[in-house]
């Protein structure tokens, strides 16, 4: 099947590979950095749902630089200058970068993958899992009409209304949920705890907030999380005829389309499947296409 809601183009030719200063490094939630970068040529560039690789110059561990997902990007007030990351602590690289501070330098390579380009929707639902609203928050604000990304500006359709349902293991996990607030969004939070919001996970969210039914024709749903988290979501929003987006998050060595580490299996029109790399040709990709 074919996908209406991504480009399968690769942007490795536009993308930039700079040495970046940091400019600012805070903790934002428990295990949870948020790291702005100087770097004009990526941040100016980069579209919603597009990612960076990055690495910490002269280390050999971790060799290999890791994806992330541009969250936000800032003018210096001349142009867009700043790309914000947000990142959970998890193995090696995280955990090395969380003792970087401002001044440090990163390599960054970027921006890489399709982006979010989805069609017209009165209402975006998007759905994160754990540290997926890193991919999800400059399409919030892209379809809410509070900034424009893309080198010329992109200028895709004005949502109505943008509903953001996140779910995480615990309250303390959830990082600058004002942003989605400041944007506009309408925000719905869920913890496996009940420590925050509806006790349960993010589908359980999603059947408690559309109770009462969910419009297909003029909704759609974007997401990003965990693999069996997007896969339920999937699932949810199939049953519903509600068109869905996910952002894969499959682990990345080179981020250009040579290594084939990334790969994921993507159906094909004909009904049968191939691997599609997610560097390259994803990581979006419409939901229905991918054999989870
Ligand atoms: C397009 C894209 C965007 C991403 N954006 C973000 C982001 O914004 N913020 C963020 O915190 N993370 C993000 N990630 C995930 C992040 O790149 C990985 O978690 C990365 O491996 C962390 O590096 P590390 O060295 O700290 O951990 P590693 O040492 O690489 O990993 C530790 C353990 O986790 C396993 N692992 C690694 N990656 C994955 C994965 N994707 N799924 C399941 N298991 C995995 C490894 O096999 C290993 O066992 C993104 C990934 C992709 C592909
Ligand atoms: S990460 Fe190497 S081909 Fe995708």
């Amino acid at each position: 099947m074919a996908s209406d809601t991504s480009e399968t183009i690769c942007h490795t030719d536009s993308a930039h590979h700079v040495r970046a200063r940091i400019v600012s490094h805070d903790q934002v939630a428990e295990a949870t950095w948020r790291i702005r970068i100087d770097c004009p040529e990526i941040a100016a560039q980069a579209v919603p749902g597009q990612f960076a690789m990055l690495r910490i110059p002269d280390r050999t561990d971790p060799l290999l630089a890791r994806p992330l997902a541009v969250y936000d990007t800032f003018s210096d007030g001349v142009g867009i200058r700043y790309a914000d990351f947000i990142y959970l602590v998890h193995g090696r690289f995280t955990t090395a970068l969380s003792a970087a501070r401002p001044g440090d330098e990163l390599t960054a390579w970027g921006p890489l993958g399709n982006g979010f380009w989805l069609p017209p929707a009165e209402h975006l639902v998007l759905v994160a899992g754990g540290i997926g609203q890193t991919a999800l928050f400059a399409l919030a604000r892209e379809r809410l009409g509070k900034a424009r990304y893309g080198l010329p500006h992109r200028d895709p359709p004005a949502a109505r209304q943008v509903t953001f349902c996140w779910g995480a293991r615990h309250a303390g996990m959830f990082a600058d949920v004002k942003d989605f607030r400041g944007a506009g969004c309408d925000v719905h939070l869920a913890t496996l705890d009940g420590s925050k919001g509806t006790k349960g996970t993010v589908v359980d969210l999603l059947d408690t907030r559309f109770a009462g039914g969910i419009d297909a024709a003029t909704t759609r749903i974007a997401c990003c999380g965990p693999e069996p988290m997007m896969a339920a979501v999937s699932r949810w929003a199939h049953a519903r005829g509600v068109p869905c987006a996910v952002s894969l998050e499959t682990p990345m060595a080179c981020g250009i389309g040579i290594c084939f580490t990334c790969v994921a299996r993507i159906r094909d029109a004909d009904g049968g499947w191939d691997y599609r790399r997610t560097c390259v040709e994803g990581p979006i990709f419409d939901a229905e296409c991918v054999e989870w």
